[in-house]
C-alpha cells in the first residue's frame, strides 16, 4: 500500500511508523505539513495514497490538515471526526459518561461562582483541567476553597478563551500510578503503569514506564472507549479508584514510545498491519 505521514515535528513515533510500513513491504511518503500550502478543493497531489496517518504536534494543523486531506478523498487515522471529539475533554468525557462508561465525577463550570458551586458537590481535594492539552501541562490539584479560586483566578485572566470553561474533577486517590492502554482497531495489544511520587503520572513529568498486563475487564473498558470515540488508533488513560478503573481521557494522535520501551511490543508494526488491514476490507 501507499501509506502517508502527515507530521509537522518529526518523532520517535512518526520513524517507527514509518520504519515499520517499509519493513512489512509498503510505500511510505513523509508529508512535511508546514512545507507547502494545502490547496482548498484543487487536490494537493495525495490522492494516491491508500491512507495517511495524521501525527502532528500540534492540535490545529493536525485539524487543518486531516479536514483537507480527507476532502481529496484520502482516508486519514485517526478521522478529523476522531481526533476533534478526543482533544476536547470535555467532548469525550460527555460521551463515555453518557454511554454508562465509568468516568471520574466531573462538572464543567463556566464562571468562579459555578465552579464553586460544583466544588461543594466535589470536594477537596478536585482537579482542575484546560480542555485542550497534555503531558498534565495545566492541569492543577485544589486542596482547598483558597487554592481553587487562586486557581480561578490564574485562569479567567488567560488570554485563550477556552480557558474560561473550567473543567472540574473528583481527585482520584490512585495507587501510585495510572494506566496508559493502546488501543488499535478495537484491540488493546500493549498497555503500560505510568509509576510516580507525584499525582501526575504523565511520563512527559518523569512517570516511569512499566509494562502491564491488563485484566480483562479493563481491557473491554478500553475496547467500548475506543470504538465510542470512533476507534483508529488510540491512546486510553485510566485511574484505578479502589481497584474499579476510570477513564480520564483518550489521546487521539497518542505517542508510545515509552510503551515499546517498557514492553518491548512491536507497537508500531501492530498499528501498520492492523491499518492496512482496515483499508483492504
Ligand atoms: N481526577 C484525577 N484524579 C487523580 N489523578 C488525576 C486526575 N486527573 C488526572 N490525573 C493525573 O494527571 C495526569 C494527566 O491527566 P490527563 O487527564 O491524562 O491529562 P493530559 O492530557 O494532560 O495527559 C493523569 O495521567 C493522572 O496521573
Ligand atoms: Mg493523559
Amino acid at each position: 500500500m501507499r501509506i502517508g505521514i502527515v507530521y509537522d515535528l518529526i518523532r520517535w513515533e512518526e520513524r517507527a511508523l514509518a520504519e515499520a510500513a517499509e519493513r512489512l513491504g509498503h510505500e511510505v511518503r513523509l508529508i512535511q505539513v508546514t512545507r507547502d500550502p494545502l490547496w482548498l478543493g484543487y487536490g494537493n497531489g495525495l490522492g494516491d495514497l491508500d491512507f495517511v496517518f495524521q501525527r502532528c504536534v500540534s492540535y490545529y494543523r493536525a485539524m487543518a490538515s486531516a479536514m483537507i486531506l480527507e476532502e481529496e478523498g484520502v482516508p486519514v487515522v485517526n478521522s478529523y471526526q476522531v481526533i476533534a471529539g478526543t482533544e476536547d475533554k470535555l467532548y469525550t468525557t460527555l460521551k463515555l459518561a453518557k454511554a454508562g462508561l465509568p468516568v471520574p465525577k466531573t462538572a464543567v463550570a463556566l464562571s468562579k461562582e459555578a465552579s464553586l458551586k460544583a466544588a461543594e458537590k466535589l470536594g477537596y481535594p478536585l482537579v482542575v483541567k484546560p480542555i485542550y492539552g497534555s503531558w498534565g501541562r495545566m492541569i492543577a490539584r485544589a486542596m482547598n476553597e483558597e487554592n481553587l479560586l487562586e486557581i480561578l483566578e490564574f485562569r479567567e485572566h488567560m488570554q485563550s478563551p477556552h480557558f474560561k470553561v473550567h473543567y472540574l474533577q473528583e481527585y482520584v486517590e490512585k495507587p501510585g500510578r495510572d494506566i496508559r492502554a493502546c488501543y488499535v482497531w478495537g484491540e488493546v495489544p500493549a498497555a503500560i503503569y505510568r509509576v510516580s511520587e507525584r499525582w501526575k503520572t504523565n511520563t512527559a513529568l518523569g512517570a516511569e514506564a512499566v509494562a502491564a498486563n491488563l485484566p480483562d475487564e479493563i481491557k473491554e473498558l478500553v475496547r467500548r472507549a475506543g470504538d465510542l470515540v470512533g476507534g483508529g488508533v488510540l491512546g486510553v488513560d485510566l485511574v484505578e479508584k479502589n481497584g474499579e478503573p476510570l477513564i480520564l481521557e483518550i489521546n487521539g494522535i497518542p505517542q508510545f514510545k515509552n510503551v515499546v520501551r517498557a514492553t518491548g511490543y512491536d507497537l508500531a508494526g501492530k498499528i501498520i498491519e492492523s491499518t492496512v488491514s482496515m483499508f483492504k476490507r
